[in-house]
Parts: structure tokens; sequence; C-alpha cells
């Protein structure tokens, strides 16, 4: 999310986390390891889990990249580009009809009711779920016919709304009628798609068809669920909420579930602040900052003076089951409160699943949530409440190159009644915090986290720290002012994700080489190839890694867009550009279809621009008509002829 560029807050450019003083010890310890780390070396124990192997560039295309398409110069312009033999086509705009009944999309004249029925706004995460769902465990191998599930993650009112203006306050501007547009216009939405002839198609009428939005009911499970800091006046109980917010990433599960992620909840939320429980709680959350939107001038729950304990019931990971439309969704409350990115698994040696997350705040955390029990692959029924059950952990990355995940327990070590904790209920509401005494590493804006399907190692987006000081930085941070961002890159001890205990190393540090200090690709990474400010990721199946980006153009005056590099061999980490967004658009929720002939790519926030507004937007992507407002979009993007992309 970026709204720095309409002049609104953006809570991930300020950092809430005060536990980011260093002891001199540290100070001198982090000089050191930061000359290290500019140097390349790795700690000698974790040296031996990585094959970094940068060999001098060949002179075919790609040099000893195994990709071999023909990279895209950077550029930043009004339309959307892909490399030459490559195809795009959009599968669905914003306005878009998803359930029945949906009337066609009128943007001067939007309601709520209509929104409710049609595709949200700013598409963000996007998984496959394969259609029929094969055997119990959810793993289905179709190539044709899928579940699409997508993430609605914010709202850009001077873009959806005429009259707004671009200025700072444009977004708190709405009337009560724009507010019920905006709060039918996020969460996420389940469509069916099909492929034909090469080509995907929304299924219309699809009995799976449907969306979620912030006036959803949903449940909440697990420790938070009945806790007194979970009840409000509509909801005594504490386990029923309405809606999810600022859905960003996401996940899946290995039963064949969603899950669809909570980040900067906070900007929903305004008015009086002064009556909060627990207030430095709420400040370490930002709830209280600055207003993101007018929401709370219309409706009371989003007024921090009428419902206090409303905000507490967002920041959770929320399980929806794509394959039953009737299911509530259920806030996961055992997976932890803070601004999760996304959620994404892998399967430790002994069955259970584990679960990364990462805090998308400058100087927050990245976690793992590790179940109490393996997971039933015949039996999905058995996994229903598996997500309840388990121990939520949260990284420190040491300078010898080890990883290694504490135990956020109650109870244990300073999680204590008297520290604040009395139940494992308090310490998942008050994650941040529970972690902060845990002294875990405050890193440069967790994104997106991916476990390689090939080597099994796991990738850890962080999206640039432009406040990091040169005091503050560590072996895993290695960069003050990063306004680039970085990769690190875990490898669990004994390939066991089950395992508190890793060995990290860097995969990249972003930035232009030889113009940004401290910039590392592949030696051979081309003037075309070095990106700013990676965010989410995918792998294809042969485990190259796809790197999309949020905030290039402020950052480095290039168009947000997508990278493709190998992780392994004589072209890892050799970055090459693949795709470029409209000018204003960030790109999110990459994924492959399982054969890799086709790559889904959510085109967020086209237009998001400085003075761009619903009249005089800076694009009209993807129509381009006049009167047609810029729309967020789903790309499908195949390589003419058909094959493996990137092959
Ligand atoms: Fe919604 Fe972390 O970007
Ligand atoms: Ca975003
Ligand atoms: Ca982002
Ligand atoms: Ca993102």
């Amino acid at each position: 999310m970026d709204l720095r560029s309409t002049g609104n807050v953006d809570p991930e450019d300020i950092g809430s986390n005060p536990s980011t003083e260093p002891t001199m010890g540290e100070l001198i310890e982090r000089r050191l390891s930061r000359r290290d780390a500019m140097r390349g070396l790795l700690g000698a124990g974790a040296a031996a889990a990585f094959s970094q192997v940068p060999t001098p560039a060949s002179a075919e295309a790609g040099g000893p990249s195994s990709l071999t398409f023909k990279e895209l110069a950077h550029t930043l312009d009004a339309d959307q580009h892909v490399a030459e033999g490559y195809a795009t086509q959009v599968l669905i705009r914003w306005g878009d009809p998803v359930a029945a009944g949906a009337p066609a999309f009128d943007p001067a004249n939007q309601t709520g009711a209509a929104q409710e029925k049609q595709f949200g706004y700013n598409n963000d995460y996007l998984g496959l779920h394969p259609l029929p769902l094969s055997g119990s465990g959810g793993g289905g191998h179709g190539n044709d016919r899928f579940l699409m599930v997508a993430n609605h993650e914010y709202i850009n009112s001077n873009l959806m709304f005429a009259g707004l203006g671009a200025a700072r306050d444009a977004n708190l501007k709405t009337s009560k009628a724009q507010v019920e547009v905006e709060m039918a216009a996020v969460g996420g939405a389940v469509i069916e798609i099909a492929r034909e002839n090469g080509g995907w198609s929304v299924v219309l009428d699809s009995k799976y068809a449907r969306r979620i939005s912030a006036n959803t009911p949903m449940d909440v499970s697990g420790p938070a669920a009945g806790h007194d800091l979970m009840k409000t006046s509509a909801d005594p109980s504490g386990r029923k909420v309405v809606g999810t917010l600022n859905n960003c990433a996401g996940g899946s599960t290995p039963w064949g579930t969603w899950l669809t992620c909570e980040e900067n909840f906070d900007v929903y939320f305004g008015g009086d602040s002064s009556k909060l429980l627990l207030p430095e709680m709420q400040k370490r959350y930002g709830v209280g900052r600055a207003p993101g939107y007018g929401w709370f001038r219309h409706v009371d729950r989003f007024d921090l003076g009428k419902e206090a304990n409303e905000p507490n019931r967002f920041g959770w990971v929320v399980e929806i089951d794509p394959y039953d439309p009737a299911a509530a969704p259920v806030k996961r409350t055992a997976l932890g409160r803070f601004k999760h990115e996304g959620c994404t698994y892998a399967i430790a040696k002994d069955g259970r699943v584990v679960f990364y997350s990462g805090d998308d705040e400058r100087f927050d955390y990245v976690y793992k949530f590790v179940t109490s029990r393996p997971w039933s692959p015949n039996d999905r029924a058995a996994n229903k409440d598996l997500l309840d059950d388990g121990t939520l952990h949260v990284a420190r990355f040491d300078a010898d190159g080890k990883v290694q995940w504490l135990p956020l327990v109650q109870g244990q070590g300073p999680l204590t009644a008297e520290n604040g904790f009395a139940t494992q209920g308090d310490v998942v509401i008050k994650a941040r915090l529970a972690a902060d005494l845990l002294k875990a590493t405050p890193m440069d804006r967790p994104e997106d986290i991916e476990t390689n399907p090939v080597n099994g190692h796991v990738y850890v987006v962080l999206t640039n720290n432009s406040q990091r000081k040169s005091d503050q930085v560590d072996r895993a941070n290695p960069r003050a002012a990063n306004d680039h961002g970085h990769i690190l890159e875990i490898a669990p001890k004994d390939g066991d994700h089950g395992n508190s205990e890793g060995a990290w190393s860097i995969f990249l540090l972003a930035g232009k080489p030889g113009q940004d200090a401290g910039a590392r690709y592949h030696r051979a990474t081309s003037d075309n190839g070095w990106l700013s400010c990676p965010d989410n990721i995918a792998f294809d199946s042969r485990g190259r890694i796809w790197i999309v980006t949020d905030g290039a153009p402020t950052a480095a005056g290039i168009a947000d867009g997508v990278y493709g590099a190998d992780t392994t061999g004589f072209g890892r980490a050799l970055t090459r550009c693949f795709y470029q967004a409209p000018t204003g658009a960030e790109v999110c929720g990459p994924i492959f279809t399982p054969d890799d002939t086709t790559f889904f790519i959510a085109v967020q926030h086209p237009g998001e621009d400085s003075g761009s507004t619903f009249e005089k937007p800076s694009t009209r992507w993807p129509d381009f008509k006049d009167g047609m407002p810029p729309r967020p979009a789903v790309v499908a993007i195949t390589k003419k002829g058909g094959g493996a992309i990137g092959s």
C-alpha cells in the first residue's frame, strides 16, 4: 500500500516500534557485521547451506540465466508491457460481475448494493484452487478450471468517485453513500475461471461465486475468541465480527482453504482516541494515528470514541473455504494479531503445518505458526480447526547467520501476567508487544514470505525502510536508509520447517548497481534487470523466483513490475525484467498455474499518482475510455503459441 503519492499518511512509512534503540554492544556488533555483510560474507555456520556461485556473464541472451525471454527496458508510462513473445489478457476488473444478479458497472452511479456483487477494488493476493476438489485433501491437479480467490486490499476514494479532488484529505471527504461503496469494495472475491483455446474466462453464475467485504459476518476462533478486548456493543460475546479489512496478501492451506490477511486495518478508524483502553498497545498498532478514510464519520463502529475495542478485531488471518460458499469466514487468532502481509505454508517433516507471515511495517517482525498436530491428507474435515491449536514464533536473525524462532507462549520467558500477558489471548492480541519483549529482529518491512518448492528454502521479501539509521543496521538489515529493499533466504535446519532454528543469507540487495550503495545481485544483471522495492513473490515449478515490486516509481523512477531469476546454479539472483505495470500501479498476487503456462498477476491501484483524480487520472488503464476511471484488474500472462512461462 502506498498512499504517499495521494498525500495520505502511509502507516508503513512511519513504523511504530519504539524498541529499536540499540545498546552500545549491539552498535559495535552491527558496525562490524555490516562491514561483513557489505563484503558479501556469510557466517561460517550458514555458508554451507547455500549455493551462491555467481559466474561471469556469457554472451547469450540472459547470460547464465535459465530465463531466455528478451528483457524489457525500464520505462514508466500509462500502459502495461510484457516481454516479447508473451500475451496479456485482462481477466476481471473492478466492477465486473461476481455474484448472481450483479448489475453492469456504472462508475458514475456506483452503489454499495451493486458493489457487493461486483469485483472489488485494489485486487491483491490471488490464489488458485483446482476444480474439482480432488480427493478429500484439497490438492487437485486440474490445469483448466479453478476457483480463483482474490483479496481486495484498500480503496482510492479520489479515483473511485468524482468531485473529491486530489488533495491530501480526498479520502476523508467521502459521503455516507460513498463509504457504503467502499465498505463493499474491500475484502475479497471467489470466482470460477476456465481455460478454453488458451484463453481464460470467468464462469458467470458459478455456484461458488462470492464476495467477502467489510459487511460479511465472520466467526472468531482460537485464543482471542471471547476475550474482553474483543467485545463490543454489537458483539458482547467477542466471537462474531462483521467484515475483514485491508486484505493484502494471503495464502492457502494444504486442505484447500484460503487465508486472507488483514494488514493496515488502523487506517479505517478515526475519531476520539483518548478513551482507548491500553493506549500503549494501540499506539504500537498505529490505532489513533491520522485516519486514512472517512468511514468513522458515517459508521459508528469505526469511530474510536464510540467503539474502543473494534480495532482489536482486525489484524488477523482469516480462513475461508472457497468450496463452501455458505461457510462463514473464520478469524484464526492463534496466528497472532499484527499487520499480516501474507501467510504461506510449508509442511514439517512430521506432517505438522508451518505458516510463515510477515508484519509489514518498518521495524516489525517475521513470524511463523506451527500447528500442534499433523494435517490429515485423507480427511479434509479433520483439518477444519487445525489453525486454532499451535505455537506462534517470532524470528531473531543473529549475526552468525542463524535464525532462531522464539515461541510466543503465555507463561514462558517474559510473557507473564505481570507484563500484561495473563492468557494466550493477551499474547495473540498484543503479539507485537510480546515479540518486542522477546527481542525479535526489527526488519525492513517484511512483505511476502514463500517457500521454494524445489530447494525448500524460505524467501523473506523486505520492501524497504527509509527510516533505518546507520546505527540501526544489522546483518539481516544491512543498509541504512534502505530505499530499495532486499530479499533474505532461510534454510531450515535439516530441511525441516518444524525446526526452531535455521540459517539465513542475503539473496539480493535491490537498487541500481553502481548507483545505490550496497545493491547486490548476480554480477551479470543488466541495466534492465535491476529492481527496486521487492514485494510479493511466486515460484514456478522449476523453483525460479518471480518478484513483483511496489514502490519503484517513487524510489527509483521506474515502473513497478515483475522480475524473474534462478535461485540456484550459475544464474542465481540474475534478475530479468519480464513485465511492467501502468503508472501508479504496483503488481500483486503473482501465481502460476501448476503447469506454468499461465502467470496471473493483480495490477493494483493504477493511476495512484500525485494529482490524479477520477476526472483526470494519470492513466485510464485497462479500458482507456473517456469517463472510465482506471480499474484495478487481474491479468493473465501466457506465452504466444503456448508453453511454460520463461522456458
Ligand atoms: Fe499491502 Fe504490505 O502491502
Ligand atoms: Ca499494496
Ligand atoms: Ca506492499
Ligand atoms: Ca504486496
